[in-house]
């Protein structure tokens, strides 16, 4: 099939990589004339894992890049994936999505053919019909409503797995307003659909664009529960990954997503959760458990840091930060609970020396000051705390690493090093 797809961000770019390996044709329209023509030179404009490979084997090919929008008359579906970010209060800002439905509208001028406009990006329910579908046939011109079809069709990948999670994914929604756009979507992942077995939702567009909160909202949830439980647990001295391992076995509950800590952060649990808070107050509901989730997960860090404070003073001293990331497998400090780590730090007198494998260019732009070490090794030299912040495998396997510090306090986040003899060890939550 011939697809267009509208953003080369990280879902966009992910989709049109993905949608060439299943045999379509993809025209990939972004603003950004750097990220065009990195992916028409077959490298990925994002990091992220497999990424790569498919984007070098159809980047300029199979999958075009271009800047023009007028090459969407040459497909007969069109993904929207753009940013919807959050405004200051937390509310959705649809004003990049409505723009570039805009564009397709105009792109569109004068074709008769029907053209479904599938919404991939996160959006709140009545967006599509409300807001999109209009922006849209307002400016096709001659082309009527009935011309254009709108579905909604949520992502659930998750980064640092967003290729290995397109292809096999647990479900598909498709959020439709008549049975074309079924045929249209059913034809777009038919070798998938054959492949992996996916449970396929054909729902309303309203309740495919609250799906995508509603799972976000509660894996974020799951988190800030176990956390929850975690602090308790430890004031008990109860292990909460021992806990946790007990609660997975219950098929209700599931062993995933129980890994207490420091929390979640990225771009998508805050915004989201924030869209949605905000969106309820808007309708004069009081969200409170989603308001205690985000309060418990903003608490995480500074809970993490007087763990720290019970064994050492670290004023004037250099601390070690070992991950930056949100998380391991990728580059991307949205939102990490490095940030307020070493806000934390800071406020205390400490000299911060940071390590990440991936992400300590980005944290650099951040906090352009501190000390950023090229290993861990080099950033654990004199420190008088280690605090493990991201769960990046070679975390695991520090050992003697550990014997320059000048005091060999370790406070866990992430529960990734095992205590030993020599180690002044604190895990977070267990
Ligand atoms: C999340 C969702 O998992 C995806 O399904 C969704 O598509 C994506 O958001 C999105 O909306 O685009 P992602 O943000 O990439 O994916 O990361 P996750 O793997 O879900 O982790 C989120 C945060 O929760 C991380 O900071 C992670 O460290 C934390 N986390 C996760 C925990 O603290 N404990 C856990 O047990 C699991």
């Amino acid at each position: 099939m011939n697809i267009s797809i509208v953003g080369s961000g990280y879902v966009g770019t992910t989709l049109a990589a993905c949608l060439a390996d299943l045999g379509h044709q993809i025209i990939n329209i972004d603003i950004d004339e750097e990220v065009v023509a990195s992916i028409n030179r077959g490298d990925a404009p994002i990091h992220e894992p497999s990424l790569n490979a498919l984007v070098a084997e159809y980047g300029g090919d199979q999958l075009e890049a271009t800047t023009d929008y007028e090459r969407i008359r040459e497909t007969t579906i069109t993904f929207l994936a753009v940013p919807t970010p959050s405004l200051p209060d937390g509310s959705l800002d649809t004003s990049v999505i409505e723009d570039a439905a805009g564009s397709i509208g105009r792109a569109l001028h004068g074709q008769d053919n029907r053209h479904l406009v599938v919404v991939k990006s996160t959006v709140l329910p009545g967006t599509t019909q409300n807001r999109i579908l209009p922006a849209v046939t307002s400016a096709t011109g001659t082309t009527t409503e009935s011309e254009i079809d709108v579905a909604v069709n949520p992502e659930f990948l998750r980064e640092g797995s967003a290729v290995a999670d397109f292809l096999a994914p647990d479900k598909l929604v498709f959020g439709i307003q008549g049975e074309a756009a079924v045929k249209d979507l059913e034809a777009v992942y038919a070798p998938l659909i054959s492949r992996a077995d996916p449970a396929v939702i054909e729902t309303g567009l309203a309740e495919a664009e609250f799906i995508k909160y509603a799972n976000n909202a509660f894996l974020a949830s799951k988190v800030s529960l176990i956390n929850e439980l975690g602090n308790i647990a430890k004031e008990y001295d109860v292990d909460a990954y021992e806990v946790a391992d007990a609660l997975g076995k219950d098929h209700r509950i599931s062993p995933h997503f129980l890994r207490s800590g420091l929390g979640w952060g990225g771009n998508c649990f805050p915004k989201d959760i924030a869209a949605l808070i905000a969106a309820a107050r808007k309708q004069a509901y009081d969200p409170s458990l989603l308001d205690a989730a985000v309060a418990i997960n903003d608490r995480q860090p500074e809970r993490f840091l007087e763990l720290m404070d019970a064994h050492v003073e670290v004023a004037g001293e250099r601390v070690a930060v070992l991950g930056l990331a949100f998380k391991p497998g990728t580059d991307d400090i949205r939102n990490s609970r490095a940030i307020p780590v070493i806000d934390g730090l800071l406020s205390r007198g400490a000299e911060p020396v940071a390590y990440d494998p991936a992400a300590s260019e980005k944290m650099k732009e951040t906090y352009p000051d501190i000390e950023y070490a090229a290993s861990a090794e080099q950033a654990l030299e004199g420190a008088v705390a280690a605090l493990i912040v991201t769960d990046w495998d070679e975390f695991a396997v520090l050992n003697r690493e550990f014997e320059a510090m000048a005091k060999p306090v370790v406070i866990d986040g992430r529960r990734v090093v095992e205590p030993r003899d020599g180690l002044i060890y604190e895990g977070l939550t267990w």
